[in-house]
């Protein structure tokens, strides 16, 4: 049997809409993050497990790991001998975690290595970037990238798949708070404009540059200043269950350096650079979450 995990992400970081993510772990041991196992079986069968695996669709065609091997399949031209495949979905399905990219990343390496591995790690990546982009409507590789190869990642050309590490801060702990609720990526990119001020666009690109080369430099203020987006949260505040600007007020008392939209919504993250703040700033989140009886609150690293 081979079994595979692949973690959770945030993908925009706050800067970078469509092209940074972070792969992000949790501290106390938990998995957050699905995992995938292949084993051999007289039928074609798929297996939902896990924490959050009655919020995967009833219907076969529409399950992503049915999508993933079919796929496969196809783009090897093969009638590969049937299997059981188990996903164990741990990351809630639109939550902005990055919840298709762990299936997918999980289900293609798990179904490559059951049959001997047929593809590379590139052909695999591009098509990870495809099912994602089928999924979600269209290619953006900020959670693939960092769920299939770690750490905090920048996708160039799109197209090509040509992805590069960004250093990340040792010192950096990210507070994510899922509220329970689903806001799928395709609606969340619907109230996107599909046209942007040349202000705008020279801002982006002022911060984004700003970001990865204080990420390369290690000045660590200039990246903080640097993580603000311009893009997508002003636009996409309205689908949150919480007022974000308050959120973020009260956060930034409790010392985090920078708050915002996780992926596509509706996770929240709070970036804390010293430990000594984490447990406050985890109180806030948990106060507000469990006062509306929501999702959940979680303190996470980078993960390599
Ligand atoms: N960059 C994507 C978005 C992440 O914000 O729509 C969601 O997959």
């Amino acid at each position: 049997m081979i079994r595979v995990y692949a973690p959770a992400s945030i993908g925009n970081i706050g800067v970078g809409f469509d092209t940074l993510g972070i792969a992000i772990t949790p501290i106390n041991g938990d998995l957050l993050g699905d995992c995938v196992s292949v084993e051999k079986s007289d039928n074609f069968i798929i297996k939902n497990i896990g924490l959050f695996y009655d919020q995967l669709p009833i219907e076969l065609e529409k399950n992503i790991v049915f999508q993933c091997w079919k796929r496969f399949c196809e783009y090897l031209c093969k009638k590969y001998p049937p299997v059981m495949i188990t996903l164990e979905k741990n990351v809630p399905v639109s939550s902005g975690l990055g919840s298709s990219a762990c299936s997918i990343v999980a289900t293609l390496i798990a179904i490559n290595h059951y049959y001997g591995c047929p593809l590379d790690n590139e052909q695999l990546f591009k098509l990870m970037g495809e099912i994602e982009g089928k999924i979600s409507g269209s290619i953006h590789l900020d959670n693939i990238a960092p769920c299939f190869l770690g750490g905090m990642r920048i996708s160039l050309v799109v197209y090509d798949n040509i992805n590069q590490l960004i250093p990340s801060f040792d010192n950096w702990i990210w507070v994510i708070a899922y509220p329970g609720i689903k806001v799928s990526t395709e609606m969340s990119r619907s109230v996107l404009p599909d046209k942007y001020s040349r202000k705008d666009c020279i801002t982006h690109s002022q911060y984004l540059s700003g970001f990865i080369h204080a990420s390369h430099t290690n000045q660590e203020s200039l990246a903080i200043k640097c993580m603000k987006d311009i893009i997508a949260e002003p636009y996409r505040d309205k689908l949150l269950p919480v007022n974000l600007s308050v959120i973020k007020k009260s956060l930034r008392e409790k010392g985090a350096v920078s708050c915002g939209i996780s992926g596509s919504g509706p996770t929240i993250f709070a970036l804390c650079n010293v430990a000594h703040v984490v447990n406050d700033v985890f109180d806030c989140l948990s106060d507000l979450y469990i006062k509306n009886n929501l999702g959940f609150v979680k303190v996470c690293v980078l993960s390599k």
